[in-house]
C-alpha cells in the first residue's frame, strides 16, 4: 500500500491562518512584527530560500527586512550589521542565512544576535534552554516543523525507535533532543558519516527523519513496511531541464512503496520549516512587547 503523503504545505497554511490572528493582535496594539534577514554572497539555493521567507511575511503582514551583504566582506562589518538590527527597537527577528562563505565563522555571528531575537533558535542560550528540557522558547524552525508534522499526522512516538540521519547543528541535533524530551519519548538514535550499517539501523526504526544531504539516500530496503518517514533533505540535482537542476530529497520516492507515511520533497519539510520562523517571529515579537 502506497504511503500517506504527509502535506507540508496544507499544513503550513493551517498553522499561517492561526499566525494571521495573532499579527492582527499585534497591529491592534500598534506593532507590526518585523523579520530581518541578513543574506552574505550569492549562493543561488539561499537566494531561492530567502525569498520564500519573505513571500511568507507579505502573506501574513510581517515586515521584512533584507540586507544583502557581499561574500567579500569584512567578518567585522557583519558583526556591525547584526549588533545594528539587535538595537534597532522596530526589529524584532534576526536571521542571517546559512551558509556563510568561506571561512567566515557561523556559530560567532549567531552568538551575536540577541537571544530574544534569534528566530532561527540557533543562540546558545536558547539551545541551551532546549537541552534544558525547556522548549516553550525559540526552537530551531526546521525540527521544530518536523515535530509538527508529526503531531498533525498524529504519529504516536512513545517508545518509539526514531533515527535521525545527519548531526548538523541546524537539523540533526536540535531534532534528535525534541524526539527524546519528555512527553514525547521516543527512543533516539543519530546516524551519521561513521555510523556502521546504516540500512539495518534504518529498518528497525519506527521512524526516520532523513537530514543529511545526499539525494535519495535512504533506499526502499532501508525501511520497514509502514514506518514513518520524514524527509529534510533538499539536494539540488544537476540536468538537461531549461533550469539546469531538479530537487531530489534524502530519501528515494520508491520508499513511498513500503513507508506509511512520507513527506514529500518539495512540499514537506521546507513550508514547515518557514511556517516555524514566521511562528518564531510572532512569538518574539510578543515577548518583546
Ligand atoms: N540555511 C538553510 N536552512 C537554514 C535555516 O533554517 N536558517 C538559516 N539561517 N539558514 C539556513
Amino acid at each position: 500500500m502506497a504511503a500517506t503523503v504527509l502535506d507540508g504545505r496544507e499544513m503550513s497554511r493551517e498553522i499561517e491562518n492561526g499566525l494571521k490572528v495573532r499579527v492582527a493582535n499585534l497591529l491592534d496594539l500598534g506593532v507590526t512584527p518585523c523579520l530581518a534577514v541578513v543574506i552574505v554572497g550569492d549562493d543561488p539555493a539561499s537566494h531561492v530560500y530567502v525569498r520564500a521567507k519573505e513571500r511568507a511575511c507579505a502573506r501574513l503582514g510581517i515586515r521584512s527586512v533584507r540586507i544583502d551583504v557581499p561574500s567579500d566582506v569584512e567578518f567585522e562589518e557583519v558583526v556591525r550589521t547584526v549588533r545594528k538590527l539587535n538595537s534597532d527597537p522596530d526589529v524584532n527577528g534576526i536571521l542571517v542565512q546559512s551558509p556563510l562563505p568561506e571561512g567566515m565563522d557561523e556559530i560567532k555571528i549567531t552568538d551575536l544576535i540577541d537571544p530574544k531575537k534569534d528566530v532561527d533558535g540557533f543562540h546558545a542560550q536558547n539551545l541551551g534552554r532546549l537541552v534544558q528540557g525547556d522548549t516553550s522558547g525559540l526552537l530551531p524552525c526546521t525540527p521544530a516543523g518536523v515535530m509538527h508534522m508529526l503531531e498533525s499526522a498524529d504519529v504516536d512516538l512513545t517508545g518509539k525507535r526514531a533515527v535521525v540521519i545527519g548531526r548538523s547543528r541546524i537539523v540533526g541535533m536540535p531534532q534528535s533532543i525534541l524526539l527524546s524530551q519528555k512527553g514525547v519519548d521516543a527512543t533516539v538514535t543519530i546516524a551519521h558519516s561513521r555510523t556502521a550499517d546504516m540500512a539495518t539501523l534504518c529498518r528497525e526504526a519506527d521512524v526516520i527523519i532523513a537530514a543529511v544531504g545526499i539525494s535519495n539516500m535512504v533506499t526502499r530496503d532501508w525501511v520497514k513496511p509502514g514506518s514513518i518517514v520524514i524527509d529534510v533533505g533538499v539536494n539540488r540535482v544537476n540536468d538537461d531541464s531549461e533550469k539546469g537542476y531538479h530537487l531530489t530529497g534524502d530519501v528515494h520516492p520508491e520508499v513511498g512503496e513500503v513507508a506509511g507515511a512520507l513527506s514529500p520533497v518539495p512540499g514537506g519539510v521546507g513550508p514547515m520549516t518557514i511556517a516555524m520562523l514566521m511562528s518564531n517571529t510572532v512569538r518574539a515579537t510578543e515577548m518583546q512587547q
